[in-house]
């Protein structure tokens, strides 16, 4: 049985900036004057505004400022006396709805295209799952270099990150082009409009599954694997971002807001994802279920003096996702994964349609420093419709979103399509 529960209700407010928790990154540009405009704005709007300035951003702008302004502590130094064991901009980066950074400068882009974090603020986005926004401020021909442009390309296509272009006009520097920071009421506007459309699983109850399960053998001893969760709470972190009621089956503990019940074997996991499928939206099984699990258990240690051959009778375990695959209604959306170490693209078509999945996301665990254990992964997206993406190495958490505009594309697509006239 699950061991922990908690619930909490999640009704989207009318002022999508009302009560949300918001970075506002500076970076050291000219248009960093303008981050107190925006700071004061969205707190006005009912936001929860911390300030995290890069050191360059202070040749700009104050910290005193952004402070007095946004009513809280603002932050600049990575590495500073505290005194409190849990970094406080650790908490924050993963309590944030959303990080805005503007300006954002050709350095700032570069770095988060690349995965640095050599300062507080690219070490908070990285430590971040909440949706990020930039708004580039430079000169027109520093935003026009290849170098600039890939690097803008990666934030948006790899990491999904929402991009506030540049307006055309003088720039400090006298020069006309495209460069100039957009308007302080249209960021405002952007970061609104973000976190109301990034809600597009509202309503929705999402099931996720994550981890591997342990068969026990021997009070000491179980059979597991080397899945870490981290996939299944990305995606589930993911879901959650974007409004739906999300339910975390896991067999790794996290603490979070929304529910997580915490499982140890297959069969528990079956128990409790069946007894959670009745009625939900969407399921996505990232976890890693052991096929079998030993036939008896031992209640006392298994001592090693007692034979010379040891062998352990096993027994096969439900495959959960087969059966809810045929019981789930025309309404229901499941998601399957396949970790595959050879034919992966066989394999993983093969158990799309044998367990009716919607979507099977397969990856190549040969593959190494991906997959397994790691932030990152590389997938291929096969759906049901015979329609099949290459997603190339990316954080989980990049994967979980594009699962996340799967699940509110087709939504969106049932709540498009009328009802039969018969
Ligand atoms: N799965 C499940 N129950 C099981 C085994 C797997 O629900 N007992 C789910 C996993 O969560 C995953 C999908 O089925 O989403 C595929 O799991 P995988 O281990 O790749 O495939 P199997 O069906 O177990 O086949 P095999 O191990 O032979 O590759």
């Amino acid at each position: 049985m699950p061991r922990n529960k908690k619930r909490e209700n999640n009704f989207a407010e009318v002022n999508p900036l009302h009560g949300k928790t918001i970075i506002l990154g500076v970076t050291g540009g000219i248009a960093a004057y303008k981050a107190c405009d925006i700071a004061s704005m969205l707190r006005r709007a009912g936001a929860d505004v911390h300030a995290v300035l890069t050191p360059n951003a202070r040749e700009f702008v104050t910290q005193l400022s952004l402070t007095t302004i946004t009513r809280n502590p603002s932050h600049c130094e990575q590495f500073q006396a505290q005194a409190d064991w849990r970094p406080e901009h650790i908490e924050l980066a993963k309590k944030a709805d959303l990080i805005l950074v503007a300006p954002a400068t050709a350095d700032i882009i570069a770095k988060m295209a690349a995965g640095m974090c050599d300062d507080l603020l690219t070490t908070m986005i990285l430590a971040s799952s909440a949706k990020i926004m930039l708004a580039p401020a430079m000169n027109p021909k520093m935003l026009d270099h290849p170098a600039t442009q890939n690097n803008l390309a990666t934030l948006q296509n790899h990491y999904r990150y929402d991009l506030i272009a540049a307006d055309y006009g003088e720039l400090a520097c006298g020069d006309f082009g495209t460069g100039k920071m957009a308007s302080v009421e249209t960021i405002v506007a952007a970061a609104a409009a973000c976190l109301l459309e990034h809600r597009t699983l509202a309503g929705r109850r999402v099931i996720v599954t994550a981890g591997g399960t342990r068969e026990p053998i021997d009070p000491v001893r179980f059979i597991g694997n080397r899945s870490s969760g981290k996939m299944g709470i990305a995606m589930a972190d993911a879901a959650y971002a974007r409004g739906a009621e999300v339910t975390l089956v896991s067999t790794v503990e996290v603490d979070r807001a929304y529910s997580v019940l915490l499982v140890e074997t297959a069969l528990e996991m079956q128990e409790t994802v069946e007894a959670e499928f009745d009625g939900c939206d969407a399921l996505v099984m990232t976890a890693a279920v052991a096929d079998f699990r030993p036939l008896g258990f031992s209640n006392q240690k298994i001592k090693k003096s007692v034979k010379e051959d040891f062998s352990l009778e096993l027994t096969k375990n439900p495959d959960i996702l087969d059966l809810l695959g045929r019981v789930k209604t025309d309404e229901q959306f499941i998601i399957g994964f396949a970790a595959e170490s050879e034919e992966l693209l066989s394999n993983a078509s093969q158990k799309l349609k044998r367990k009716n999945l919607d979507v099977i996301v397969g990856n190549d665990i040969t593959v190494p420093d991906i997959g397994f254990g790691s932030d990152d992964n590389a997938v291929i997206i096969l759906s049901a419709d015979g329609s099949r993406e290459n997603l190339p190495r990316m954080p989980k958490r990049a994967i979980a979103e594009h699962l996340c505009d799967i699940i509110a594309a087709r939504f969106s697509t049932a709540e498009k399509e009328p009802a039969s006239a018969d």
